[in-house]
């Protein structure tokens, strides 16, 4: 039987009982397979990776050590609240390394998104494997692979692309969630009591906040894609049902404001909201108009640096749903 083809009895996880069921068995499983030994787990906060660990805890411990890697592109209260969920509620053993210089620095200057976006990955994959190499006796890596990545992907999750590792910090593999998918994951993770806004997270890129601070990221402008993003998030969240995909990006440009009588340069925050099944195309979701004004009116009064608001409207086909 292929490990990584999930057999065609496997009943679609969509109820509590059915991923109760589910977490006694992966509980079991891991055990046999992990033993004594120790497991090392990049824990980014999306509900892939915290669903593994949430169950690596359950199954040993102590023997699991998560690295949570904080390259500043992560959205306002992701970090901290992976610290307390992971740290502070489940006791994991969590190392936390702020990267937030290392990052920027090497991003200072680069403009070219595909560039952004491998400078992104590598620069994860030193600092993840740095922190490695600190420790001593692992055996395993644990992976939050889902069965959409063996499918799409050969199994390399697109955004941390741990398979990059060097050779001389090789593990063998601990996935437990590989044959799942998403829906299921997510209710498992409810299952094992990961709050709603790590569970029900909407989809987010690897390269986080860096495919939205368009162009060349400057630490100021990326705290202001933070602090509007959350603006945005925020409000539309109160929508019911909420849009699939909502967030703000800011192009690299500056237009004139007025402010105290003075004009004077600032960015302009773009609000996105998208629908769609599969990301493949998608539809421009209609705002009302009350919500517009006050996501307006609050990006202008609460970040620095911004002095008009766009809205995208725009579907995909043409646009991407991404700025970069
Ligand atoms: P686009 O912009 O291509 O995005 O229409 C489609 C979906 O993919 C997400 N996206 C990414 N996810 N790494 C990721 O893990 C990336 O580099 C990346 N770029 C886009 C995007 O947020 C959307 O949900």
């Amino acid at each position: 039987m292929d490990p990584n083809k999930r057999p065609e009895t496997m009943e679609r996880i969509t109820s509590p009982e059915l991923a109760q069921a589910f977490i006694d068995e992966q509980l079991a499983a891991l055990k046999k397979q992990i033993g004594q030994e120790k497991v090392l787990l990049a824990l980014s906060g999306g509900v892939d990776s915290s669903v593994v660990a949430a169950l690596l805890i359950k199954a040993i411990g102590d023997q699991l050590v998560c690295v949570h890697v904080n390259h500043g592109l992560l959205r306002k209260g992701e970090p901290e609240m992976v610290v307390k969920v992971f740290r502070e509620e489940l006791g994991a053993n969590l190392v936390y390394v702020d990267a937030v210089d290392r990052f920027l620095d090497k991003l200072a200057g680069v403009d070219d998104p595909e560039t952004k976006r491998k400078i992104i990955g590598k620069e994860f994959i030193d600092v993840f494997a740095e922190e490695a190499g600190k420790l001593d006796g692992i055996k395993f890596l644990g992976q939050g692979t889902i069965y959409p990545d063996i499918l799409e992907s050969d199994g390399v999750k697109a955004h941390h692309n741990v398979g990059g590792l060097p050779e001389d910090l090789q593990f063998e593999l601990v996935e437990p969630v590989k044959l799942l998918y998403k829906d299921e994951v997510r209710v498992v993770g409810k299952q094992l009591g990961l709050p709603d806004s790590m569970v029900y997270r909407q989809p987010f890129p690897g390269p986080g906040l860096g495919v939205r601070c368009v162009g060349a990221i400057t630490a100021d402008r990326l705290e202001a894609v933070r602090e509007a993003d959350a603006i945005v998030r925020e409000e539309i969240d109160k929508m019911n049902p909420a849009p699939w995909q909502y967030f703000v990006a800011i192009p690299d440009f500056k237009s004139t404001g007025i402010k105290d009588d003075k004009r004077y340069m600032g960015w302009a925050a773009v609000i996105r909201a998208v629908n769609t099944v599969d990301a493949v195309t998608a539809e421009s979701v209609e705002l009302p108009w009350d919500m517009l004004c006050r996501i307006r009116d609050r990006i202008i009064a609460e970040v620095p640096g911004i002095n008009r608001v766009l809205w995208d409207i725009s579907d995909k086909p043409t646009s991407t749903i991404e700025w970069e």
